[in-house]
């Protein structure tokens, strides 16, 4: 556990890579125990049950305002407190009116509507990269499909080169294990990276004519109406747009591809009955969840699942936990492609549900409708493929299979 920063959730049992890989039985064992219950090696209250963690993230007197501000951090690791004050400025971490201004400058572009009209290139892109893939008769799904496709799509409505793609790679990484994992060379790297990213958008939008319509450009119009949107907001902003888009959908394809292959039975259901495919990629989402936990701090004092909460105090909401609790769901444990009445917390709840919901929904629909109409045969080439070395986004390194 680092010494440096408060502890967070993410230092506990949870970056023991078995648990990483399985960490339900930890979370059952858990709730089962207490639906919120005080963790003293954290020193933080944790909610486990869906109850509670639904109540709090619909609930305003928890704050999302969340990241620290550096001012407690000792002498030595005061240079990366420009780190956090940046990532602040995301809407993830930011309570109304902030939140309002910033999310409503983002939202249209990701309506329904909106992505819906995505629907033809993604395809497109989806079949392109099936297509190199079926020329080799074996992919890593990760590497070569899982990642290039949403990353692909989130730099194209940016209107960024996808050219550029390894830097985002980097920069989003570094974002990824800044938020996942508490060590102190992680917040180094995103630093770094901070500047990279804004020395590279100041670049890129410098040569930007004004006729461009990507959200890029549209966000540069409220940049020039700067009672909407300053520098930092703006840049901090597009990384949470790139970051979401590139590590969670990912992560999405990846474990329900991984699913459907530890699953036989589950993906000859799904491939004898294709309707079912938007209720098996929510069962993905609730089963295996990308977003492990979020968190929130009590504005007052209160209560939550029974338990006492001081003003100020820290809240880490298990969402993964809480998507398996049986006092939501049947059968919890069992992974059920035509899973009804779904209302897992994967893209979470209330004021900070996840933008990009209708984007990941129809990018995952899109991806697994074409692996399993165009490969009647599908395999796993490593029996356990690693996961990543991070408490909060859960997902695979790697998945090599193979495929006829
Ligand atoms: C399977 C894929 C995804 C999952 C599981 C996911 C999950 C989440 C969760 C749990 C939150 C809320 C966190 C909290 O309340 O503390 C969130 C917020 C957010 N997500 Fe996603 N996300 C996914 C894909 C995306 C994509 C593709 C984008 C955009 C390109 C995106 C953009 C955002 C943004 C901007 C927020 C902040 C919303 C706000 O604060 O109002 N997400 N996401």
């Amino acid at each position: 556990m680092s010494e440096l920063y408060p502890p967070t959730f993410a230092d506990f049992y949870l970056l023991d890579m078995p648990t990483i890989a399985d960490p339900y039985p930890m979370y059952q064992r858990l709730r089962t125990a207490n639906a919120v219950g005080f963790d003293h090696d954290l020193g933080l209250l944790v909610a486990y049950g869906y109850a509670p963690v639904s109540a709090a993230l619909r609930d305003a007197r928890f704050s999302a305002a969340r990241m620290p501000d550096g001012s407690q951090f000792p002498p030595e690791l005061q240079a990366l407190r420009s780190t956090f004050e940046f990532v602040s400025h995301q809407m993830l971490f930011r309570d109304p009116p902030d939140h309002t201004r910033l999310r409503g400058l983002v939202s249209k572009a990701f309506t329904p509507r909106m992505i819906e009209t995505l629907r033809a290139s993604i395809t497109t892109l989806v079949d392109d990269l099936l297509a190199k893939a079926t020329a080799q008769g074996e992919m890593d799904a990760i590497a070569d499909f899982a990642y290039p496709l949403p990353t692909n799509v989130i730099m194209g409505m940016l209107g960024i080169p996808s050219t550029d793609r390894e830097d985002f790679k980097r920069w989003s990484d570094d974002f990824a294990a800044f938020l996942g994992t508490t060590d102190e060379a992680a917040t180094q790297r995103l630093m770094n990276s901070v500047g990279e990213v804004s020395d590279y958008l100041r670049h890129l939008i410098k040569g930007r004519t004004g006729n461009e319509e990507d959200l890029l450009s549209a966000l540069l119009v409220a940049e020039e109406h700067g009672d909407m949107l300053h520098e930092t907001e703006l840049f901090a902003n597009v990384v949470l747009l790139l970051a979401a888009g590139h590590e969670t959908t990912t992560n999405l394809i990846g474990n329900g591809l991984y699913l459907l292959l530890t699953h036989p039975e589950q993906m000859a259901r799904l491939r004898a009955d294709a309707t079912l495919m938007p209720l098996a990629v929510e069962e993905f989402l609730r089963y295996e969840s990308p977003v492990q936990y979020t968190s929130r701090l009590a504005t007052t004092e209160m209560e939550l699942g029974g338990q006492p909460i001081a003003a100020g105090q820290e809240v880490v909401l298990s969402i993964a936990a809480a998507n398996r609790d049986p006092a939501q769901f049947s059968d919890p444990e069992r992974l059920d492609v035509g899973r009804r009445d779904n209302r897992h917390l994967a893209f979470a709840f209330g004021n900070h549900f996840c933008l990009g919901a209708p984007l990941a929904r129809l990018e995952a629909q899109i991806a697994f409708t074409a692996l399993l109409s165009r490969f009647p045969v599908l395999h796993l080439r490593e029996a356990h493929p690693p996961y990543l070395r991070n408490a909060a986004f859960h997902g695979l390194q790697r998945l090599p299979i193979g495929m006829a």
